[in-house]
């Protein structure tokens, strides 16, 4: 059995992984020290690009053109760029096995590598339609989006299926951008998902509103309130119809399901501290375990702002934490010592011609303010979220970059409010003046 041993590993080649790279580069790293050990076959890319621009019918992203920093405003790492900094990507390999007690990561041919640090960066993992025994949710046709082989496959079968019909199951960051994606390439796309309103985990009713009346207008049809039980498929295994638990039956060609992803922690389960459903870290992305970090998707980190362990599952915490972690490691290995990880959550989507942003946390009373009519010419509105008096969160529609960063400066500084019907008439003049 193959044996090698590294300095560092990194585990994942995702976002996190690539934003890592960078900064040991950045503040030293000599040839052999480095090696990132991924699953998937390329360097490590922009994910966010794979539900937007890697679908448009024209012009398609493809790669090289997204690897990370781009996404950033960054330097783009062509694989070559590892190779010329010393640092060994491992691609097309899946670890199988990880054994902390002998810094062992081991993989189904049973190669093995050691490491002195180890930093975790599995990411995520779809939940699947066949975890809740969904019943023929084994169909073909019926496509999940993590990796740039699922979109691959969808891509094909949006070629293959042209002017047919798509179902999209899910509303929330993944049924919204596929719903928009799946129709500018003209496929007929109905929407189903159980909430009341799309994306509850971040829309209010009011922002959703604005959502649902603009993809309406578009074309696309929305059923809420209800689930998938089960699909049909022909003689060929190829889906035909989306059965829903009201008793509709939605005829499809194409399946997109999007209900939610899972931190990839399984082969440490037992072996480091968990907490929220992750690995627990501390504000340096350190483990339960010396010389194991855990970042991006997988981390459940102390978030200074809220004073509170959370999760984040988005490319803006994936990069900033991991050029934390490389800082940590090696200001630790000099003795010196950094500041505590203190992160401003940042979502944002974009679909069609629309585009968000929110920063901070959404909880507490909220406010709607500017023009939220989907069939306004430029539509453009937000919304504050106002706890203890304090404005703690904030959303906004067709921000100007000037506008993105004064809504990011409101929810770091949390200005308090005294008048909430005051702060609607505002809107954004609010965030001008803080
Ligand atoms: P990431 O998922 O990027 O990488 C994990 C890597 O680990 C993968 O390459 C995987 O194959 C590998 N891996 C896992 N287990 C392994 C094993 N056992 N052995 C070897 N390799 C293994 N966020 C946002 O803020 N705005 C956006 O617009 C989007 N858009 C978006 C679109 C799509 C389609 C997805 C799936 C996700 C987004 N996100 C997003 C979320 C964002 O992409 C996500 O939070 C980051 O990619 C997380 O970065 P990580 O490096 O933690 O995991
Ligand atoms: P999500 O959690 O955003 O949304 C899941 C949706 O599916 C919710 O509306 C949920 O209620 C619904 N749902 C749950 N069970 C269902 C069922 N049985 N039938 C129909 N609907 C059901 O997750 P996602 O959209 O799948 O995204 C997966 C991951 O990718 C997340 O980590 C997300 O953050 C990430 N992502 C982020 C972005 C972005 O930030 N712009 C874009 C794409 C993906």
């Amino acid at each position: 059995m193959a044996e090698r041993h590294f300095k560092y590993v990194i585990l994942g080649g995702g976002v996190a992984a690539g934003y890592a790279a960078r900064e040991f580069v950045k503040l030293g790293l000599k040839a052999g020290e480095l090696a990132i050990i991924s699953k998937e076959a390329v360097a490590p890319y922009e994910r966010p690009a794979l539900s937007k621009g890697y679908l448009f019918p024209q012009g398609a992203a493809r790669l090289p053109g997204f690897h990370v920093c781009v996404g950033s405003g960054g330097e783009r790492l062509l694989p070559e760029w590892y190779t010329e900094k010393g640092i060994e990507l491992i691609l097309g390999t899946e670890i199988v096995k990880a054994d902390i007690a002998s810094k062992s990561l081991i993989t189904a041919a049973n190669e093995i590598f050691k490491y002195d640090t180890l930093i975790i960066a599995t990411g995520s993992t779809v939940i699947r339609l066949s975890d809740f025994g969904v019943e023929g949710a084994n169909a073909n046709n019926i496509f999940y989006l993590r990796e740039i082989d699922d979109a691959d496959k969808l891509v094909a079968a949006i070629n293959a299926k042209k002017d047919g019909k798509a179902v999209i199951v899910g509303g929330g960051y993944i049924g919204l951008e596929l719903g928009a994606a799946l129709k500018i390439n003209n496929l007929d796309v109905t929407m189903v998902y159980p909430e009341p309103w799309c994306m509850p985990r971040l829309f209010t009713a009011g922002i959703a509103a604005f959502y649902e009346g603009y993809y309406a207008n578009k074309g696309i049809k929305i059923v809420k309130g209800t689930v998938a039980v089960g699909f049909d498929s022909d003689a060929n295994g190829d889906v035909t119809a989306v059965r829903l638990k009201d008793g509709r039956v939605l005829e499809a060609d194409i399946v997109v399901v999007g209900v939610g992803g899972r931190p990839l922690i399984t082969l440490f389960k037992g072996q480091v501290e968990e907490e929220k459903g992750g690995i627990k870290t501390d504000g340096f992305f350190r483990t339960s375990i010396p010389d194991v970090y855990a970042v991006g998707d997988v981390a459940t980190f102390p978030l200074k702002l809220y004073n509170e362990q959370r999760r984040v599952e988005h490319v803006d915490h994936a990069r900033k934490s991991a050029e934390q972690v490389v800082k940590a490691i090696k200001s630790a290995e000099e003795g010196a010592s950094i500041e505590e990880y203190d992160y401003l959550p940042y979502f944002y989507s974009r679909a069609f011609d629309l585009s968000w942003q929110f920063y901070g946390d959404n909880v507490g009373d909220t406010v709607l303010f500017g023009d939220n009519d989907p069939t306004s010419v430029k539509p453009k509105f937000g919304t504050y979220w106002i706890k203890d008096g304090k404005v703690v969160g904030v959303f906004l529609e067709s921000g100007t970059p000037e506008e993105n960063k004064l809504i990011a400066n409101v929810a770091k500084l949390q200005p308090p409010v005294q008048d909430i019907e005051q702060l609607e008439k505002e809107g954004l003049a609010f965030a001008s003046n803080i």
